[in-house]
């Protein structure tokens, strides 16, 4: 049967992963999101609660992907507590993806924000030299380290976790880390996703040596498939015309890194 990708599709949750006590991974089957490309989501229904947009993960069994929850308001906190056997209805995928260079490549994480850079990892070419930067505040609230390794396994590869309070790996902030990295060691790409203010930093950081560099954004969605406006960042919508965007395009948006609009619509400062 033709998939409707305008409608949600119901799958059963069949496995739930505990990633940090507040981060959850959902599994199930779906031949569809299991094979999105790097950078492009799914529009979540959680029944009787609400919808959200969210990045599809990587899950390395055929046939099979997931999303992977942070738990934050009424409806990320359903979501994450979606178990083993129930259902949830999922539409797409949507939006673009990253454009993959090869080469060295750098790839600059914060939180959920991993969870494209994870699907991207998939997509690289064995000999690619990749170097993963995985930000976090706090040792507990580190994820993804051994799958970002796992993945890697053949290639030439670094990954490096910071955390702010210094309980685990380097201690500071990713993009501290990624200022020394690039004056070491030439890249031919960048590619971040995380909370904004990172990126901001990571975008002006690639531009300053000449690095291709994109991002990938989160703004508010609430159809996720470019009708209702809710998710502009000035002219362009994220859910049709990102969530990827260019480095060059992003420096001269005068709202990347600084505001954008809650659910009424109103503009707020980051
Ligand atoms: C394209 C896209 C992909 C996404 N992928 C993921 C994903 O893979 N995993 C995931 O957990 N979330 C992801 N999100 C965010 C998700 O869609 C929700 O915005 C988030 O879960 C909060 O929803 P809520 O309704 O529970 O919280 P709300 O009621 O909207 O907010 C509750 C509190 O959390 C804060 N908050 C809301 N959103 C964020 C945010 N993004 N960062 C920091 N604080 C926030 C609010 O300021 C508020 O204080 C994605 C968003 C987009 C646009
Ligand atoms: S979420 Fe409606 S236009 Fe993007």
């Amino acid at each position: 049967m033709q998939r409707d990708f305008d409608k949600p599709t119901m799958v059963k949750i069949e496995k739930v992963i505990e990633e940090t006590p507040t981060v959850r991974t959902l599994v199930f089957s779906d031949d569809v999101l299991s094979a999105v490309l790097p950078g492009q989501f799914a529009m979540v229904w959680i029944p009787g609660v609400n919808e959200l947009p969210m990045s599809v993960m990587v899950y390395l069994e055929k046939g099979r992907a997931a999303f992977t929850i942070r738990k934050r308001g009424v409806a990320s906190t359903s979501l994450y507590e979606v178990k083993v056997g129930e259902y949830i209805g999922v539409r797409g995928p949507y939006g673009n993806s990253f454009a993959i260079r090869q080469g060295n490549l750098l790839l600059v994480g914060g939180g959920t924000g991993l969870v494209p850079l994870m699907r991207l990892l998939t997509f690289l070419k064995k000999n690619d030299n990749v170097t993963v930067l995985i930000g976090s505040n706090t040792k507990k609230e580190v994820f993804f380290e051994k799958m970002a390794n796992q993945i890697l396994a053949n290639n030439k590869h670094q990954v490096i976790v910071t955390t702010e309070d210094g309980s685990y790996g380097t201690a500071g902030v990713v993009t501290d880390v990624m200022e020394k990295l690039i004056f070491e060691k030439k890249f031919d790409a960048v590619y971040t996703c995380g909370p904004e203010k990172m990126m901001y930093k990571v975008v002006q950081l690639a531009s300053s040596k000449k690095i291709f560099v994109q991002a990938s954004l989160e703004r508010m969605m609430k159809c996720g498939i470019g009708i209702c406006g809710s998710c502009c960042i000035k002219e362009e919508l994220v859910c049709h015309d990102g969530t990827v965007f260019d480095g060059k395009y992003l420096l001269s948006n005068k709202e990347f890194g600084y505001t954008h609009r809650n659910k009424s619509g109103i503009i707020e400062n980051y």
